[in-house]
């Protein structure tokens, strides 16, 4: 059995442990939390008794004696635990974004890329996404001509999410677009493939310096395809984090109010009909609360697709997706951001790999 380590027990991390430890006692995963560590020792204790594992006293203790890793400590904490894990050998599942800057995420993506690793990009998991990305490839309805994404939640040094990081650009790396859109910009890449040229406009009214609250991405595609993303850190604290894609092909008109399983309802000349996305069978053997049960499937799905490739009968294989998925998003969020600095001049994209 694959002894589990996770480095970072707050929000995220205790989400993952949560949904590693169900998969474990369904006996889905050949593998289970086996060291814990954050400087916040009790959180490190709490995710500990609730999901196993033992709780170390640093990262190393940690990665000293585990298999595989959980990097899930707030985003300038990623690249020192990767190159600890690296040097072990460590097979890596690492949360986006992958690190503050876009040298540090360059930096990240070569580390990982020696080992075999997954980034926590867990929107490709959510089949509503995984069918705009199979209607608009199959080119049935007409090439894409244009794309709306919108995604809100509230300021997020607070309620929940309740970490004073997010304010603070050193640690964060920059506000919504970064922290949480790299989720939105990476969905885009796999749908669309990558842009020719990004232009964006962002703002900043809630006084955190370099933290974006609010930011409009313009990309341009190669074939003409026009996808506008809108991203906002608002003060609606009774408002859930929410996303809205709107799609235009050239015969039909796809849209979603829901990042997992949809319903995504498709709009033609002959009828307008829904497509419910279907979480996995095996989610069905996980023992979760039902208000439990979307965000249970939207972490452990990933994370069980990752154990599974380690567990290759080849020999061990990174996840999907990878380290440079992760970059070319982050490539797209780097101009977007060089574009906003210069009254949103259009930055143009030279680089960046196919999507997968
Ligand atoms: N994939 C997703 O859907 C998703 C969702 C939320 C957060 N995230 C990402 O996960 C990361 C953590 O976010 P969060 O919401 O859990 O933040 P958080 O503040 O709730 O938790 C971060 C934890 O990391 C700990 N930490 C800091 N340095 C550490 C170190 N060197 N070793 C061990 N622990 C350390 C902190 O004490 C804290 O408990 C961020 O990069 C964030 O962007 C991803």
């Amino acid at each position: 059995m694959k002894r589990i380590g996770m480095i970072g027990c707050g929000h995220i991390g205790t989400v993952h442990a949560y949904a590693l430890a169900q998969l474990t006692r369904a006996g889905l995963i050949d593998a289970a939390l086996h060291a814990v560590y954050d400087p916040d020792a009790d959180r490190a204790a709490k995710l500990a008794r609730y999901n196993g594992g033992t709780v170390r006293a640093s990262v190393l203790d940690v990665l000293d004696d585990v298999d595989v890793v959980w990097i899930t400590t707030w985003t300038d904490g990623h690249l020192p635990a990767v190159a600890a894990a690296v040097e072990r050998g460590l097979a890596i599942f690492c949360e986006k974004p992958l690190a503050p800057t876009f040298d540090g995420c360059e930096r990240v993506t070569e580390l990982l890329a020696r080992v075999p690793h997954q980034v926590g990009l867990v929107l490709r998991g959510a089949p509503v996404f995984a069918t705009v990305a199979d209607l608009v490839r199959d080119g049935e309805y007409g090439a894409a001509q244009a794309v709306v994404l919108r995604d809100d939640q509230y300021f997020p040094v607070q309620g929940m999410y309740g970490s004073t990081w997010r304010g603070e650009v050193e640690r964060a790396g920059g506000g919504t677009l970064i922290e949480h859109s790299i989720h939105d910009v990476d969905v885009l890449r796999w749908v669309l493939g990558d842009p020719t040229t990004v232009s964006a406009r962002t703002a900043n009214r809630f006084g955190y310096p370099g933290i974006e609250d609010t930011a409009v991405v313009q990309l341009s595609f190669a074939d003409g395809c026009q996808a506008t993303l809108v991203s906002v850190w608002h003060q609606i604290l009774s408002r859930g984090s929410s996303r809205r894609l709107e799609v235009f092909c050239e015969q039909a008109f796809f849209h979603t109010d829901d990042d997992y399983l949809g319903p995504l309802v498709v709009e033609t000349s002959d009828a307008t009909t829904e497509i419910v996305g279907q979480a996995p069978d095996w989610a069905a053997s996980l023992d979760v609360p039902e208000v439990y049960e979307k965000a249970v499937a939207a972490y452990a799905a990933p994370s069980k697709a990752f154990l599974d490739g380690l567990a290759a009968p080849g020999g061990p294989v990174s996840g999907w997706p990878d380290a440079h998925d992760a970059l070319a998003a982050h490539r797209i969020v780097d101009a977007a951001y060089r574009s906003a600095a210069d009254g949103g001049r259009p930055v143009a994209l030279t680089s960046g790999a196919h999507p997968a």
